[in-house]
């Protein structure tokens, strides 16, 4: 499984890259505008925090495909190694063909059916997001289109990866890791329940306790080899 984080928080990120296998960020213009400070900032301090090796992943926000490619052409100039969103609307997928023809990399994003993703797939895009929770909100299933995405990818032998998206809950998560997704990109909040369980803890715990009675407070197995 491919692990990403859904935040340009930069606190939420360094907490995240510290513990977890993380390997991406991915952004939207609704998670940058909630951070209040200019595009170019964020985009770098990002980038700063989480080194050469993860990716970034930055959306485009014009209506035109030509704009969409300055933008794109923009955005690569600021970080070279980004990865450009771009909605699967219309304008979206012919920028997509354009801004792949730069040899740029892409994830087309709010993607509701498995149709404009493998539109998306042919057009350039290495990444598939399909918003899986805003279609278990409409009494759709955000795991089936995730899953047949997945599939048609199998299907048509293309090179694209589902990059599932939008939960706001681990069960969401499970479900389409189970569906065979091959990467997810989780908000910081969903990505900590991730690890939660009473068991674990109450057993960790234990572990504790009997170790420190039997060894004494704060010994760890370094003291005793
Ligand atoms: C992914 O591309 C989107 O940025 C994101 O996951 C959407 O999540 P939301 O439905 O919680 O806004």
């Amino acid at each position: 499984m491919i692990y990403m984080l859904d935040t340009a928080n930069l606190e939420a990120i360094k907490k995240a890259v510290d513990l977890y296998p993380i390997v991406g960020v991915t952004t939207n213009p609704t998670i940058i505008a909630k951070e209040n400070r200019p595009l170019r900032d964020i985009i770098l301090d990002i980038r700063e925090l989480i080194g050469s090796e993860r990716m970034l992943h930055a959306q485009v926000v014009a209506d035109t495909a030509e704009v969409m490619l300055e933008e794109a052409k923009a955005l690569r100039k600021l970080d070279p190694e980004i990865i450009v969103k771009v909605p699967v609307t219309p304008q979206g997928i012919k920028a997509m063909k354009l801004i792949s023809a730069e040899g740029i990399r892409i994830t087309a994003t709010a993607i509701l059916t498995p149709q404009q993703a493998l539109m998306a797939a042919m057009a350039g895009a290495e990444f598939l997001a399909p918003y899986v929770n805003r279609l278990d909100n409409i009494c759709g299933d955000g795991t089936q289109v995730a899953a047949e995405m997945a599939h048609l990818i199998d299907m048509y032998n293309l090179d694209a990866k589902v990059l599932a998206a939008s939960f706001k809950n681990v069960q969401q998560v499970h479900e389409v890791a189970k569906a065979g997704v091959q990467s997810v990109t989780i908000a910081p909040d969903v990505f900590d329940q991730l690890l939660v369980h009473p068991l674990t803890d109450s057993g960790v715990a234990g572990f504790m306790s009997d170790w420190h009675n039997a060894y004494g407070d704060g010994k760890t197995v370094l003291d005793l080899l």
